[in-house]
C-alpha cells in the first residue's frame, strides 16, 4: 500500500479497509479515483481471504465530498453522461459485492459520497459526519444513484425534501431517519466499525452471502416471490459445511469454526 494512491486498500484479519485518499480536496471523486475504486473492487471480488469490506475517507474532514466539481465544470451533456454512467457502474459493482460492505463515514459525505455510502450494506458515522445531496445547488441532480437509493432507504417524501433543498443532514438527523445505524465519537469510529466487521467476518460465509443476496434481490420483488427465494437460499445454506459446523458446535457447546465452504 502506498500513500500516494487515491484509493488505499489494507487487508487484515479478513477485513479490507478501503480508504478514499484525496484529503486536500476532501476526497472528491474524480475520474482517477473512480477508476481506482473500480479496480480495487475487482481485486476484492476475487480475493477469497476478504470476508468484509469497510469504506472510509482519509483526513479529518471528509468521507467523500462528492464528485470533483472542477472536473464536473468541464463536462457537457455527453461527457456528463459518461461520468454518471461510470459512477453508476462502479457503485453498482460495490453494491453487488457478495460480501458485507460497511461505510465508516468520518466527515462530509456529500453528493457522490452519500451515494457511495447508500450503496453499502449499512453505515456507521462519526458525530462529525454530515450527509446530503447538494447537487441542486450546482444546477444538477444526484448522478450516482442518490435519487433512487435515498428514496428507498428513508422514503420518497423525505428524499424529495433533501434533494429539492440540497440541505445538509447532520449525523443525529441521519440516525433519526434510519440513514445510519450508529453514531460514534470520531476517534472511535474506525475501531468500532472494525469490531463489527470482524464479528461479521467470523460468521458462516455461505449464510452471509445468501442473507445479503436475498435481502437485496428481494427488496424489489413481491413478498411471495421474495419469500420463495428465501426458502431456496435457506435450503442452499442447509447443504453447506458451515451449517453442519454451526449446528454441531451449538449442540456440543463449543464455538463454531466456519470455513465458508458450500459442500458438506
Ligand atoms: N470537488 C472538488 N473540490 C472540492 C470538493 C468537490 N466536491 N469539495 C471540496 N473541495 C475542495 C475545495 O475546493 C477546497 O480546495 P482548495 O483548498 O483548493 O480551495 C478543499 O476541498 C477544501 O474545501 P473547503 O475549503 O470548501 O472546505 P470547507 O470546510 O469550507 O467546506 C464543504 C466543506 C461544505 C464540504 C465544501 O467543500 C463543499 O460544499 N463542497 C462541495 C460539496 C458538493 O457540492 N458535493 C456534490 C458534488 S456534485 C456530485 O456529487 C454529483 C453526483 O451525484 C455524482
Amino acid at each position: 500500500m502506498s500513500d500516494d494512491q487515491v484509493v488505499l486498500c489494507d487487508v487484515k484479519n479478513n477485513v479490507a479497509v478501503v480508504t478514499f485518499n484525496r484529503p486536500k480536496v476532501l476526497n472528491a471523486l474524480n475520474a482517477e479515483l473512480l477508476n481506482a475504486l473500480a479496480s480495487t473492487l475487482d481485486r476484492i471480488a476475487v480475493d477469497t481471504s476478504i470476508r468484509v469490506v469497510v469504506l472510509t475517507g482519509a483526513g479529518e474532514k471528509a468521507f467523500v465530498a462528492g464528485a470533483d466539481i472542477k472536473e464536473l465544470s468541464q463536462c457537457d451533456a455527453l461527457t456528463g453522461k459518461h461520468f454518471s454512467e461510470a459512477g453508476h457502474a462502479t457503485i453498482d459493482r460495490l453494491q453487488a459485492l457478495p460480501i458485507p460492505v460497511i461505510a465508516a463515514v468520518n466527515g462530509y459525505a456529500l453528493g457522490g459520497g452519500s451515494e457511495i455510502a447508500l450503496a453499502c450494506d449499512f453505515i456507521y458515522a462519526s458525530e462529525t459526519a454530515t450527509f446530503g445531496l447538494p447537487e441542486i445547488t450546482l444546477g444538477l441532480i444526484p448522478g450516482f444513484g442518490g435519487t433512487q437509493r435515498l428514496s428507498r432507504l428513508v422514503g420518497v417524501n423525505k428524499a424529495k425534501e433533501y434533494i429539492f433543498t440540497g440541505r445538509m443532514i447532520p449525523a443525529p438527523e441521519a440516525l433519526a431517519i434510519g440513514l445510519v445505524n450508529k453514531i460514534l465519537p470520531v476517534e472511535e469510529l474506525l475501531e468500532e466499525t472494525l469490531k463489527t466487521a470482524r464479528s461479521i467476518a467470523s460468521k458462516g460465509q455461505v449464510s452471509l452471502r445468501e442473507a445479503k443476496h436475498v435481502i437485496n434481490a428481494g427488496f424489489d420483488m413481491d413478498l411471495s416471490g421474495a419469500c420463495k427465494m428465501e426458502i431456496n437460499a435457506f435450503s442452499l445454506c442447509m447443504a453447506s459445511r458451515d451449517a453442519k459446523e454451526g449446528t454441531q458446535a451449538f449442540l456440543k457447546k463449543r464455538k463454531p469454526k466456519f470455513r465458508g465452504t458450500q459442500t458438506s
